[in-house]
């Protein structure tokens, strides 16, 4: 099977991240507009995944904040999943967080997202604390990090 192809992407790819996105997030999406000022956003870096030539089928967000990186977001459009994109796009942000010169890599997850957070656990990542009502919703968010 084709391993999956990962790019940094460009401002006239926000489409394919505003699809991807939305269909990853649904309900709790941050919205076109947000996902298009992330591409303006200092600090911040899009990745996308593909298979081949297909169009891409998962997006990644995070922050480079000096010595440590944030993942701000990340998903995977419904069709696409338990391929391995996900774990393809964590391992390559962080090379890049390393290679930026971060010493850890930090993300929020909600406490209910099962997938997510045993997608991390498997990646390395480990609990670090938890954000109480963090989310609109009321859910708690843990808080996670991995040493690069
Ligand atoms: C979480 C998400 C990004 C995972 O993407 P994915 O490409 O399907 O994940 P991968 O195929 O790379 O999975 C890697 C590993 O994570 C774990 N995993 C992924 N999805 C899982 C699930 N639904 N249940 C249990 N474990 C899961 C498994 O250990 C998996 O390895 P395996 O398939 O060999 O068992 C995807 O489900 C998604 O987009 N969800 C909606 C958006 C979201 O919640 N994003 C995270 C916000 S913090």
């Amino acid at each position: 099977m084709a391993r999956w192809r990962i790019w940094r992407a460009s401002e006239g790819e926000a489409d394919h991240v505003v699809r991807i996105e939305a269909q990853s997030f649904g309900e709790r999406s941050w919205g076109e507009n947000n996902v298009r000022a992330s591409f303006v956003a200092p600090r911040v870096t899009i990745l996308l995944a593909a298979k081949g030539s297909n169009d891409p089928a998962a997006f990644a967000m995070w922050r480079d904040l000096g010595p440590e990186a944030e993942l701000l977001t990340i998903g995977v459009a419904p069709g696409a999943r338990r391929k391995g994109a996900a774990a393809a796009l964590l391992s390559a942000v962080c090379d890049e967080a390393r290679a930026a010169g971060a010493g850890r890599l930090f993300l929020e997850v909600d406490e209910g997202n099962e997938a997510a957070f045993v997608l991390y656990k498997t990646a390395g990542f480990e609990q670090i604390s938890v954000r109480r009502s963090y989310y609109r919703d009321g859910a708690d968010a843990v808080v996670m990090q991995i040493a690069l």
